[in-house]
């Protein structure tokens, strides 16, 4: 799929596995299912979530522990076999899965909790813990993890770290870049790197766990991660409002911070056409009338009946101002997840459509919605539609355009007009999800030609072989 799409790219100088490889592996990973070769269980490992990039990796290997992956990764470093790190496969740039027949390493069973320092609040765990077992298991202890989004069934720990992941809740708790305290690495030639400090500061010397951070498995794998967790909200609500126009999002948006303060943790829109998508592909209902707009606000704070009393004071002068016309809001649990899985199942409902092109950008709030508006004047209708939707208060759009199936005329409509259109009002054309595969070479988009430089020289100082995750975030300095 990845070669008939991108025919003139070619493999890099690996070396081609073989019987011996496979053997090895083997003794390197004693124990059934952690060496696997069988050709419909590789399937789902080889295809992105997207349905997008399919590589042809003959063999995932399933590590326990830092040592194993250590072992593999002096291994494949020895023998020159590429290999793609990779976490609960939800990544939407075509970054977790091979191009060509590199060798996948698999987080799915460093699964293991280490410790949770109930004082501080700092829990340390192995890279593949799913997101939202660690989410449970922090909430029996009274946190929460600073993050969350909509893949948190199957994400990786080690992925969304890998990823840079942003999400719902980094409008409240920030990026994982001031979350994470301490991480342990294991580098190209399989060498440990150990910064999994637990501490809050540390100055000393480079922080080199944040050039992991956001690394998409480029430049070692994050075998486990020490991460400070703020502590479970007492209260927590949701309002799903209705709005006219797109400035009255950003209206209500200025009004929020303001009336909301320190209780505000979520601010989430989508337009009319994702609302559509919601209701004809996943046969939801929406929660309100129909709007152009629709605002998904939540709070969460110590105390629920202070929360509830800002909450409705801002709710009023929100409809008394005409800035919201319609809205509902959640106190109980269940009315809360419905509300949310509406602004969550988002990228499901899309795929519904058949073929999705999926654009994650950070614009200046003044012309976030043009780009949605702009795109659907440019591709008329060519394609079943265009949607905006995403984490306005991080000045995050989630742009999507759908067709029935992939087509290369409406992909050279869209790029690089798309990235073109970031780039002149000063965006970055990769907000959250990454670069992968299929951003890498519009990189320089958003990064002037130095940065990219020395970005280049990192990754030849820490894989002078190329082995990690070839192909993908970083062009090749030639
Ligand atoms: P994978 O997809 O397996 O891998 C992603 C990248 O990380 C790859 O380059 C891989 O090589 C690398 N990698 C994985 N594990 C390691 C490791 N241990 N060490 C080194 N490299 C590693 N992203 C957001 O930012 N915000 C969202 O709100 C959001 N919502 C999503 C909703 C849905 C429904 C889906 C499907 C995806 C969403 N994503 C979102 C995208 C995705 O980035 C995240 O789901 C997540 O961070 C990826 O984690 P993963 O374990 O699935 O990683
Ligand atoms: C989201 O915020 O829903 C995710 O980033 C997934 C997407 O962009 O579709
Ligand atoms: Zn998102």
């Amino acid at each position: 799929l990845t070669r008939i799409r991108y025919p003139n790219l070619k493999r890099g100088p690996y070396a081609n596995i073989c019987d011996a490889d496979i053997s090895n592996f083997g003794k390197l990973l004693p124990g059934k299912g952690r060496v696997i070769t069988d050709v419909t269980e590789l399937e789902g490992y080889n295809t992105d979530w997207l349905k997008t990039c399919r590589g042809s990796s003959q063999v995932v290997l399933r590590p326990k522990t830092t040592e194993e992956v250590s072992a593999l990764l002096c291994y494949c470093n020895d023998r020159r076999l590429a290999v793609v790190p990779q976490g609960g496969n939800t990544g939407l740039v075509g970054g977790s899965v091979p191009v060509f027949d590199e060798v996948i390493i698999s987080t799915e069973l460093m699964n293991n909790i280490i410790s949770l320092d109930e004082v501080s609040g700092i829990l340390v765990c192995q890279a593949g813990c799913i997101l939202a077992n660690l989410d449970s298991y922090l909430k029996d202890h009274n946190f929460t993890m600073p993050l969350d989004l909509g893949a948190k069934g199957s994400c990786h720990i080690g992925g969304n770290l890998a990823t840079n992941a942003g999400g719902v809740r980094l409008l409240r708790y920030g990026s994982l870049h001031g979350s994470i305290l301490g991480l342990e690495v294991v580098q190209a030639n399989g060498e440990v790197i150990d910064c999994l400090s637990t501490l809050r500061k540390d100055n000393t010397g480079y922080d080199l766990k944040q050039l992991f951070i956001g690394s998409e498995g480029t430049l070692g794998i994050i075998t486990k991660a020490a991460i400070l967790c703020p502590q479970k909200p007492n209260a927590v609500y949701v309002a799903f409002l209705g709005c006219d126009s797109f400035n009255r999002v950003l209206d209500v948006f200025q009004k929020s911070k303001h009336m909301l303060g320190e209780i505000l943790s979520a601010f989430e829109f989508m337009d009319s056409a994702s609302m559509d998508v919601i209701r004809n592909n996943l046969k939801m209902p929406n929660p309100i009338a129909d709007f152009p707009f629709y605002i998904l606000i939540e709070t969460s704070g110590s105390q629920g009946g202070h929360d509830e009393e800002k909450l409705n004071t801002f709710l009023e002068t929100m409809l008394s101002s005409q800035l919201v016309k319609d809205g509902t809001v959640a106190t109980d649990m269940s009315k809360i997840e419905a509300l949310w899985s509406v602004r969550e199942r988002m990228a499901e409902g899309l795929m519904h459509d058949g073929y999705c092109y999926k654009y994650d950008v950070s614009l200046p709030l003044m012309k976030f919605y043009n780009l949605v508006e702009d795109m659907r004047h440019h591709l008329g209708n060519r394609v079943t539609r265009v949607v905006g939707y995403g984490h306005v208060g991080d000045g995050n759009l989630h742009l999507n355009i759908t067709t029935p199936a992939y087509s290369h005329e409406i992909m050279d409509l869209i790029e690089p007009y798309v990235y073109d259109w970031v780039a002149h009002h000063h965006g970055s054309i990769s907000a959250e999800h990454g670069l992968g595969f299929k951003k890498k070479q519009f990189i320089y988009h958003s990064k002037t030609k130095s940065a990219v430089r020395l970005m280049q020289a990192i990754k030849k100082v820490m894989d002078p072989n190329g082995i990690l995750n070839p192909y993908k975030t970083i062009p090749d300095a030639s």
